[in-house]
């Protein structure tokens, strides 16, 4: 049988700015429970849903106070494995976000680990043996905590200074308040974050999104011990919640799918070269024509062949870290970016408010978002108060929205046959319709030259292929192609046409073409 992923079209809820149904400024579960036939009519199939745990939102929640509760402003356990349900109803799938590296300071074990006396949770983090040795420095530690707690030692954070990192040992041990990968500690930690997987998994989550995946063992120059701890986590799986899906932002395919991961993340910082399509001074995607998209084919066959042509890399068209792409491209321009996220392997990942073009605003940060912050805006879904965002007064929604004029608006969009949105209904549906441009449908590029267009791919599966040509640019332009044209299954703007081993694409437009 397929599996679910095979067709899955993701769809990203940053729960804060969705969709508040109480009235408190602050999306919640119940908001999404009511937009669920939204996500679907749109095309979308499944969800991952930024972390709702309960938190100090230090992080946006990305530093988690108790893995096993629901934030209560988004409401109860009881109402996300109603979400659960809701969802399961309609074919769909929900996926939660799990921090293994960090938690908050504010977490349990946390409070314990500080406490002068040796405790239960005194190995849960990573401690040196004396408040004059700094755990700063280390490999795969991002930096220290000093002279705050009762405790006499240092401890390593994983990302900002209110996320501790949790312990789950060294490959390679050079210090005395080292634990190894394989210590009673380090196994302690890794059997919490089972025990916090299995807590949701048997309520009905169908897997996680996971946090800095690679991050778990320090000095691990090869991540050998961070593969074979997912290993050890994917067999726990195997053997307790065989259908759990496990998706990495890592950005090293060929390792965490050894992991045992099922996908990992493109993601935007690093070698992938995603901002060369999306978002920078020359976005290969924009109608200027300056671009140039062979950086990133170059690594992204690379890692594609790393994976033995598994090609489960997940493209975002944006995320909750990332400038809306918005900022770089109008809504004509994007229209192409999703005939070319729709068409690539692996899965596409929609981040909220990027189906009718929503823009990134310059605000100051929220809950440790930062620069990040415009890209976090609450949801416009109509012409109402708030955008129908929320019922509670402006002054008290998560952020300000966007106040222009023709600031994009989701019921606008829907009555628009010619918008973005609707754009985005069509190529999923094509999608779904054809294996070969599903996930492990094969890729091969077929013209993709240094600053030129077009763009061109074949996509294949069970003996039907597919060519995908894409001209962002304004001018028409031309490729040798040794295909032959049978069904044009999709265009936008004019049609691209094969004559005589020559493929003709005109200017802003793209084209799916069936052939032999
Ligand atoms: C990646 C998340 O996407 C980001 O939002 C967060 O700040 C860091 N990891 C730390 O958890």
């Amino acid at each position: 049988m397929k599996h679910w992923l095979e067709e899955s079209i993701f769809y990203e809820i940053y729960p804060q700015s969705f969709c508040d149904s109480n009235g408190d400024g602050i999306g919640d579960f119940q908001g999404i429970i009511g937009k669920l036939d939204y996500i679907k009519d749109l095309g979308c199939n499944a969800l991952w849903l930024n972390p709702c745990y309960l938190s100090p939102f230090g992080d946006a929640g990305y530093d988690v106070q108790d893995y096993c509760q629901a934030a209560p402003r988004y409401g109860t356990n009881e109402e996300l494995t109603q979400l659960f349900d809701e969802a399961h109803s309609r074919g769909m799938h929900v996926i939660l976000d799990l921090v293994p590296g960090h938690t908050s300071t504010e977490h349990p074990w946390f409070k314990e680990s500080c406490k002068a006396e040796p405790n239960q949770y005194w190995g849960r983090y990573i401690w040196s043996d004396n408040i004059w040795v700094d755990v700063a420095g280390h490999a795969g530690i991002a930096g220290s905590l000093r002279g705050l707690y009762p405790r006499n030692g240092s401890v390593a954070v994983n990302f900002f200074s209110n996320q501790p990192a949790l312990n789950y040992g060294f490959a390679n041990v050079t210090q005395p308040w080292q634990s190894a990968v394989d210590s009673a500690e380090a196994l302690e930690t890794r059997q919490a974050m089972k025990d916090a997987m299995a807590f949701w998994l048997s309520r009905g989550c169908d897997g996680f999104r996971v946090d800095m995946a690679g991050s778990l063992v320090k000095n691990d120059p090869d991540s050998v011990e961070t593969i074979r701890l997912w290993q050890d986590v994917r067999d726990f799986l195997d053997q307790s919640f065989p259908d759990a899906v496990l998706i990495s932002e890592w950005g090293e395919p060929d390792k965490s799918l050894m992991g045992g991961f099922h996908m990992d993340f493109l993601l935007h910082f690093g070698p992938s070269h995603y901002m060369d399509l999306f978002r920078c001074e020359h976005p290969y995607f924009s109608r200027e024509g300056k671009g140039d998209a062979s950086s990133f084919v170059e690594t992204y066959m690379r890692n594609y062949r790393l994976t033995n042509n598994r090609g489960m890399i997940c493209i975002p068209s944006g995320n909750h870290d990332m400038e809306r792409i918005r900022k770089y491209l109008d809504c004509e321009e994007l229209k192409m970016v999703y005939a070319f996220l729709m068409s690539m392997p692996g899965v596409p990942f929609v981040y909220y408010g990027d189906e009718i073009g929503m823009r990134h605003l310059s605000l100051f940060s929220v809950e440790g978002g930062y620069d990040r912050t415009g890209a976090r805006t609450p949801m416009q879904w109509d012409d109402g108060k708030n955008y129908g965002f929320s019922d509670a007064p402006a002054e008290k929604l998560y952020t300000v929205q966007d106040g222009a004029e023709d600031a994009p608006i989701v019921s606008r969009q829907m009555a628009e046959p010619d918008s973005l949105w609707h754009e985005i209904q069509k190529l999923a549906g094509i999608r779904r319709e054809h294996p070969s441009l599903c996930a492990s449908g094969e890729i091969e590029f077929v013209y993709c030259q240094p600053e030129k267009y077009p763009l061109v791919y074949l996509r294949s599966a069970g003996g039907s292929r597919i060519l995908v040509a894409l001209n962002p640019s304004g001018q028409e332009v031309s490729c040798p192609c040794p295909y032959e044209q049978r069904e044009v299954l999709y265009t936008l703007g004019k049609e691209a046409g094969i004559e005589d081993g020559m493929l003709h694409v005109p200017g802003e437009s793209a084209a799916f073409v069936a052939v032999e």
